[in-house]
């Protein structure tokens, strides 16, 4: 096997290929080495794989807090959730329905985020600590996907029934068709940035993603396990809930970023029609996500009700359209969830519901306190 110190003469790295969708073509400085300013966030033509020099620096700065964060689903003691599903008197029926149905998105939910990531968007982004960052968030979506399971397998729940309402629950499966035809665009093989018609479609479906999947779509689920926390019930799901709430709050921001700056690179991409296209499809999420909350909550529980829902989501298409340069949809609308804002701000080292397991041993077995 070859290696660099078998050889004599130092090897002859040839002009790396872009293993973006970029148009291939000459780097920017040819033959030369990197220079920042000529990075693009798409349809760049320097050597993906070099790192640095640092252009994006709040992508850098993402990834760094990403990693910061990390945590897995089996640091959380989920003892008192599993006493408390088994005890006939613990949860109302209402209370029951709620952690059903949340797992019922949710088990899927990441995955399809995951594969947007892995199969769509990171081939089509050409700046490499934009891709480090890309690289971090699916793992998150991994363990996301994982906290999920771990819920299900520690209620002993049906997880026929739980994984396959993405299918058979038709507020869930509602959700998921609006956004699976934004997956299909980018992960088809054939799909290239390049034109301005292909680079919108790309836009399109970064907007579907971050402002309305991660940020709308994830907030009436989260809401109710964090009030159901709250209440002290089923405090190990909340806790898990609170670690992938930060995690999605920061893909959010992250997804945010990554727009604006494909808007500053690309002003052509942001043209009246497409911005008026892009409102449609936030009225058309709430819509989804409020037909959600009314499915999950047919009744008022937990202090919350439905309509509850229809102010907070709009509060937050307000404030998600507001970030990436629009005008709010629904102007003078009010948060009715001011806590929500603390839960997002949680710092690693709080243990919020006190169910941190003592002892937490990374691949290995459990020891609760
Ligand atoms: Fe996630
Ligand atoms: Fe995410």
């Amino acid at each position: 096997m070859l290696s660099f110190e078998d050889t004599a003469e130092p090897i002859r790295v040839p002009a790396p290929p872009t293993t973006g969708s970029a148009p291939a073509g000459e780097p920017a400085a040819a033959g030369g080495r990197v220079r920042a300013a000529d990075k693009r966030i798409i349809n760049g033509t320097t050597d993906v794989n070099q790192l640095v020099p640092f252009k994006y620096k709040w992508a850098w700065e993402k990834y760094l807090a990403g990693c910061a964060n990390h945590w897995m689903p089996q640091e959380i003691n989920m003892s008192r959730d599993i006493a408390l599903w088994k005890n006939p008197n613990g949860l109302t029926d209402d209370e029951r329905k709620i952690v059903q149905r949340n797992l019922g998105f949710f088990v899927t939910a990441d995955s399809l985020a995951a594969n947007n990531i892995v199969l769509g968007t990171y081939r089509h982004i050409t700046a490499p600590e934009c891709r480090q960052f890309l690289l971090r968030q699916a793992f998150e979506e991994a363990i996301h996907t994982h906290a999920y399971q771990y819920i299900v397998e520690s209620l002993d729940l049906d997880e026929g029934e739980i994984f396959n309402a993405y299918n058979e629950v038709p507020s869930i499966r509602a959700k998921d068709e609006f956004l699976l035809p934004f997956i299909d665009a980018i992960a088809d093989p054939n799909f290239k940035t390049g034109t301005p018609e292909a680079d919108q479609t790309l836009l399109r479906s970064l907007i579907a993603f971050a402002c309305l999947m991660e940020g709308l779509f994830f907030y009436v689920g989260f809401t109710q396990i964090l009030a159901l926390g709250r209440q002290n019930k089923m405090t190990g799901a909340a806790e898990q809930y609170m670690y992938i709430l930060r995690d999605e709050s920061m893909h959010c921001n992250f997804g945010i970023d990554l727009i604006n700056t494909i808007k500053l690179e690309n002003p052509h991409l942001w043209t009246a029609e497409f911005r008026e296209e892009i409102k449609e499809m936030f009225l058309k999420a709430v819509d989804l996500e409020y037909a959600y909350a009314e499915d999950t909550m047919p009744r008022g529980v937990l202090g919350l009700n439905a309509s509850m829902f229809k102010s907070y989501l709009r509060f937050i298409a307000n404030r998600r359209c507001q970030q990436i340069g629009l005008e709010a949809l629904f102007p003078h609308e009010e948060n009715p969830f001011p806590w929500m804002a603390e839960m997002i701000d949680l710092k690693k080292e709080r243990n919020f519901f006190e169910t941190r397991v003592i002892e937490y041993q990374t691949g290995g077995a459990l020891n609760w306190e």
